[in-house]
């Protein structure tokens, strides 16, 4: 099928890098000889017809921004059979014959519903979580995880400075991958995982206990979001258990701003390039991913199906490297 115009819309939480893969995305479909219409406010855009042409000057100057150009929404509509048959009938009107979707799990899932109406798609892994199983990598993560850990080293210091104890919360939703990695990088003394089970005495007041005895005056808890107690709590309880003064510092939405590293840029921009080639192969129903540290791709509903758990050696350093 001869493709007319290629659509492109960032669905689900923004990750600093979209800029870098729309932009991709853009100047290689108008190297191929693509129109390429830009979708706003992702599914929900599609749905109200919020779209118009991009061309090489639309995608200047856009790169070094975090956030997506395109905006984007988590549209509770899409999920359901009525707005699938209402996002395609758009696409048809519109003549959008193929989509690059970039997103998460959710908007995998509306990809593959759109490919089943007979539209192109493909899907590339943007979120800061690192959460999609099917890649080793989603755009946005090594930003979020820079910020992160700027952020820690400058708790540190007033942690350190009045011997306190500090936990902090980063997000990841139900995963652990930017914990994991904050820990191991600002050398926390705890990490809290969801897919870990942990034992508030044991892992935490014990570690701080330990701690103390070898000549620690201030201690770093990271905890994920995703784990069953907040961050306020799990102060409020380790100042009652070990009397050391505890103060909780939740990260929150900056970990989503700011403007993407060079890692995020770069596959970015390879991850966007590997889409439109695959659209002018033809293909459908793909999810461009980092495998083996290879650009490659993979069927959708194959990729929602693997599983991927959190490094066991990374998240054991953390308590190795805390003495
Ligand atoms: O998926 C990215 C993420 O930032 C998660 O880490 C977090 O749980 C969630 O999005 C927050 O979503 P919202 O911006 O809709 O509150």
């Amino acid at each position: 099928m001869a493709i007319r115009n290629v659509g492109i819309l960032t669905s689900g939480g923004d990750a600093p890098g979209m800029n870098a893969a729309i932009r991709a995305v853009v100047r290689c479909a108008i190297g191929k000889g693509f129109k390429v219409i830009g979708i706003k406010e992702g599914y929900r855009g599609l749905l109200r017809g919020n779209m118009e042409e991009l061309t090489a000057r639309s995608v200047s100057e856009c790169m070094q921004r975090g956030g997506t150009m395109l905006e984007t929404a988590r549209c509770m509509e899409f999920a359901t059979p009525e707005g699938i048959k209402a996002g395609a009938e758009m696409c048809r009107k519109m003549e959008i014959d193929a989509l690059v979707v970039i997103g998460g799990d959710g908007s995998f899932k509306g990809a593959r519903a759109l490919a089943n109406e007979g539209i192109l798609t493909i899907a590339i892994p943007g979120t800061i979580d690192n959460d999609i199983s099917c890649s080793e990598y989603t755009i946005g993560f090594d930003t979020a995880l820079n910020t992160a850990v700027q952020a820690v080293d400058k708790v540190r210091d007033t942690c350190s400075s009045h011997q306190r104890c500090s936990v902090i919360e980063v997000m990841g939703k139900h995963a652990g991958y930017i914990a994991v990695r904050t820990a191991v990088a600002t050398g926390a003394e705890v990490v809290l995982v969801p897919e870990v089970p942990f034992d508030f005495e044991k892992d935490v007041v014990n570690a701080i206990k330990e701690g103390k005895k070898l000549g620690k005056k201030h201690y770093i808890i990271i905890m994920a979001e995703g784990i069953s107690m907040g961050a306020h709590e799990m102060a409020k309880k380790i100042e009652e258990a070990t009397g050391v003064d505890t103060r909780a510092t939740v990260l929150g939405h900056i970990q989503r701003g700011g403007s993407p590293t060079v890692r995020d840029r770069v596959m970015a921009a390879n991850m966007g390039a590997k889409a439109v080639d695959l659209l002018e192969e033809g293909k459908t129903n793909r999810v461009v991913v980092l495998k083996d540290g290879i650009i490659t791709d993979l069927d959708i509903t194959e990729g929602l199906n693997m599983k991927k758990t959190i490094d066991p050696d990374l998240y054991k350093l953390v308590k190795t490297l805390s003495i």
